[in-house]
């Protein structure tokens, strides 16, 4: 089986309900077994997994990022469309806006990064110059445009490690430091990503604007039910995208381990 598309649901978004014939697979991989369901849209297979579980049972720190991302790789997939639920820093990106995020700041403490461990796989410094594809952020705002959404086109996301909310002083830290959106699990999300060569682009859906911040204390009920509300938008939002994606593109990410960088090891 192969499959060239893929989109990862964070919070709230645990149904693939875009996908006809869904089917449930279990792929194995190394660092654990992970269950998906493929379907069909538009005539082309596409892979869906829930980041959280289809019951949101897994929390931020304790997902299996590796797993999941080898799984992916696994299928064959090249494009990864991932939806974030995300707290705002920025006063111009408000509760309900999309976000395609551009760069982000690592604040995550104890959660492995990469792959490349050394022995058989060797070491890789791989380059995050553009974490996010470039091609794929200009296809969703193509997307965008033609279902005349409005949305940000770029925005750095700041990653801290959860699963608490972060404290006021935190997010004061975090906007001098040029962040604007946060959020618990786009690292190392992106990075393995990137390591496994496929293209990945984030869709940051703003539930609430971050601690001290908001006029109210944070619940994760305050977050699912902001991504209920507008989990319509995201769906078609995808559908749009996902069909103007050529399932066999080529692009620069999917040689971003095999360039100059590598050292060591084989592959
Ligand atoms: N902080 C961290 N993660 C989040 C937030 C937040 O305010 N909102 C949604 N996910």
């Amino acid at each position: 089986m192969t499959v060239r598309i893929a989109v990862i649901g964070g919070t709230g978004v645990y149904d693939p309900e875009m996908l006809q014939d869904v089917r449930e697979e279990w792929v194995s991989t190394p660092y654990g077994d992970v269950g998906l369901q493929v379907g069909r849209f538009q005539g082309r297979e596409v892979v869906f997994m829930a980041r959280h579980g289809r019951q949101h049972s897994v929390p931020p720190h304790l997902v299996n990022y590796r797993a999941n991302i080898m799984a992916l790789k696994g299928l064959g997939v090249r494009s990864i469309l991932a939806t974030a639920a995300v707290g705002s820093l920025n006063l111009d990106m408000k509760p309900g806006d999309l976000v395609f995020c551009d760069q982000f700041l690592d604040f995550t403490k104890g959660r492995v990064q990469t792959f490349f461990e050394g022995g058989p796989n060797g070491v890789v410094h791989v380059d995050m110059t553009e974490p996010y594809c470039p091609e794929l952020r200009a296809l969703l705002a193509r997307a965008a445009s033609n279902l005349k959404l409005p949305v940000h086109a770029s925005g750095t996301y700041v990653t801290t490690e959860g699963p608490r909310f972060e404290t006021p002083a935190e997010i004061r830290m975090l906007r001098q430091l040029g962040g604007d959106l946060v959020g618990m699990t786009g690292v190392p999300e992106v990075v393995l990503a990137r390591e496994a060569e496929i293209c990945y682009a984030t869709i940051a859906m703003v539930t609430n604007f971050a601690a001290g911040i908001s006029p109210h204390r944070l619940t994760h009920e305050e977050v699912i039910e902001a991504m209920q509300v507008n989990a319509a938008k995201i769906r078609s939002l995808i559908a749009e995208t996902v069909a103007l994606i050529d399932p066999e593109r080529d692009c620069l990410c999917h040689r971003a381990v095999g360039g100059p960088v590598r050292v060591g090891g084989g592959k």
